[in-house]
């Protein structure tokens, strides 16, 4: 011990040891803030992008960029121009705006940046063991390919009278539509509770099969909520901090795992493989290029995996859109219109065929995602050092690059008027997609040089657009068959609410719903 320990010293001057340990921190803040103010004013490395003026080490610019990331963008774009870094819990992050920092970013080498070791600390509690990111970047490829081979057209067939189902089964169960009076012909419906369960309800029916499905009559929904607040922004930062939500994220991981597993043994043992699931789908094909088999408890863990993958994405951009399509109630009755005329007067019962000639729908969709995209940051751990295209900056190994495909999406150099959501600017051709921005010459390809990239790109894009449009194009045109909608009290669409790990309204995310027929 020191000469001058606290108590020695308190004694000496008669001031209580805890106010020099008070004093002590209050020293040491000031003088780290002092230094690191210092360090970014008079140590600028003209070979690093620059970095976001910030006055706590460690903290950095975490407030701002997790209140509004569009915002905290554009404003240090002005600054620095596309490329800058910024930091973030300790973090390094350099940002590269744009389609070509789309690019740059999404199609750069994996043994250059890595995905996994962004991730992995969040998603493998979640998702355990074996897959996504918790295994080498060739295996997820090949996982990916094994989830997307189950999402044929033969399957999305069979998912759309599933989901049909689904949505009706839900609207004479759920306080949001139903309150044990048949005839009741108007309510209101608070969306962020309504669209989780739907998605989930859908996606497990469909991509997991009817027994996983009940399951979420039982314990499951409780258990994936438990998950769920497993996967937060807290969790990104401390992935094993010591709370309750942490030790009942682990213990729901085993449970749920645990229930695919039995499935999956069950499966095996009847060899009923008859339902066109993703879980069938990796029992019958998950074996690597090199021999290697996927273990159950890797395919039962996938499942949490692609489950979540596309729950908060997709409850998302359905209540956005049901807000959006409640805030117009021309566009409201155009997709009514389409509906009679793609199917008929009588409205029989929707197939996958009549969702591809649904043009307003999809445009409807793919304008929601347009200007909510659910996930406004990508991220990759740089792995070798980077040197950025055209510039002489140069990302060391450590640090942090972060691609924003929500930026080109709502900047006017590539959508005209990018605030307001018109769902005619899309006018699709084919694959091609045509772009209302000024030029009009423009198209947006798949690639990651487009300005439309809500599915990202590259290696690591998502393999659930098709499923996903499939899914909303279904919840969306129950809706718009069976109800009118507004929002409550002329009020407009909600502001977006960027706390959570995807881009949510903040609420209240309510509509009023009337029912076009009333049941007799
Ligand atoms: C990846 C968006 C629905 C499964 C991604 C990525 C984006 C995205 C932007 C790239 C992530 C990155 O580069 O770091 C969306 C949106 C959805 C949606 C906007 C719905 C509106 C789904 C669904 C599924 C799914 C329904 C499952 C059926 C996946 C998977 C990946 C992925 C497995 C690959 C992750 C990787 O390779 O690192 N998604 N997604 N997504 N998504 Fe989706």
């Amino acid at each position: 011990m020191g000469i001058l320990s606290g108590e020695l010293l308190a004694g000496l001057v008669k001031i209580p040891s805890w106010h020099l340990v008070l004093a002590g921190i209050a020293t040491f803040v000031v003088v780290a803030i002092v230094v690191n103010v210092l360090a970014q004013i008079l140590f600028r490395d003209p070979n690093r992008p620059p970095v976001v003026f910030h006055y706590i080490p460690v903290l950095g610019s975490a407030v701002e960029y997790g209140m509004d990331p569009y915002k905290f963008f554009e404003e240090n774009r002005k600054k620095f121009g596309d490329v800058f870094t910024f930091v973030l819990l300790g973090r390094k992050m350099t940002v590269a705006l744009g389609p070509k920092g789309n690019d740059f970013i999404l199609n750069a080498k994996v043994s250059d940046v890595s995905a996994e070791d962004a991730y992995h600390h969040l998603t493998t509690p979640v998702f355990g063991k074996g897959v996504v990111y918790d295994c080498p970047n060739h295996r997820l490829m090949e996982q990916k390919k094994f989830a997307k081979s189950a999402l044929t057209v033969q399957a999305f067939r069979t998912y759309v009278p599933a989901i049909v189902e689904e949505v009706r089964n839900y609207w004479l169960k759920s306080p949001q539509f139903f309150d044990g009076d048949t005839n009741r012909a108007s309510a209101n419906a608070h969306l962020m509770t309504a669209m989780p369960e739907l998605t989930i309800f859908t996606a497990s029916r469909t991509l997991q099969g009817k027994k996983i499905r009940a399951k979420f009559d039982e314990s499951f929904a409780d258990l994936y909520h438990d998950l769920d607040r497993g996967f937060t922004p807290l969790h990104f930062v401390f992935p094993n901090i010591p709370i309750p939500a942490t030790f009942r994220r682990d213990a729901a991981q085993k449970k749920v795992s645990d229930t695919y597993m039995e499935l999956i043994r069950e499966r095996r043992q009847t060899g009923d493989f008859s339902e066109l699931d993703i879980i069938n789908t990796f029992l019958k094909e998950a074996i690597y290029k090199d021999g290697v088999r996927m273990t159950d408890r890797e395919i039962a863990n996938m499942q949490i995996g692609i489950l979540m993958g596309g729950q908060h994405t997709s409850a998302a951009t359905s209540t956005w859109a049901l807000l959006h399509i409640g805030a117009d109630p021309e566009l409201r009755e155009a997709l009514y219109r389409e509906q009679i005329e793609v199917c008929g007067d009588d409205l029989p019962e929707l197939t996958y065929e009549n969702l591809q000639n649904m043009p307003l729908l999809n445009s409807t969709i793919r304008e929601t995602l347009r200007m909510h995209m659910p996930l406004h940051s990508l991220m990759r751990k740089v792995r070798n050092d980077l040197t950025i295209q055209g510039s002489h900056y140069v990302v060391p190994k450590g640090h942090y690059v972060l691609a924003a495909p929500g930026v080109p999406m709502i900047d006017t150099t590539y959508f005209r008027d990018p605030m307001t959501f018109r769902p005619s600017r899309w006018d699709e051709v084919k694959n091609e997609i045509k772009l209302d921005s000024d030029s009009e010459k423009a198209t947006i390809s798949k690639g990651a040089n487009s300005p439309y990239l809500p599915f990202g790109a590259g290696r690591h894009r998502c393999i659930g657009e098709q499923f996903a449009f499939v899914q909303l194009g279904t919840i969306l045109s129950m809706f718009v068959r069976e109800f009118t909608w507004t929002l409550p009290d002329g009020r407009g669409v909600p502001k977006p609410d960027y706390t959570s790990m995807v881009t949510l309204p903040s609420e209240p995310t309510n509509i009023i719903w009337t029912r076009r027929t009333v049941p007799k």
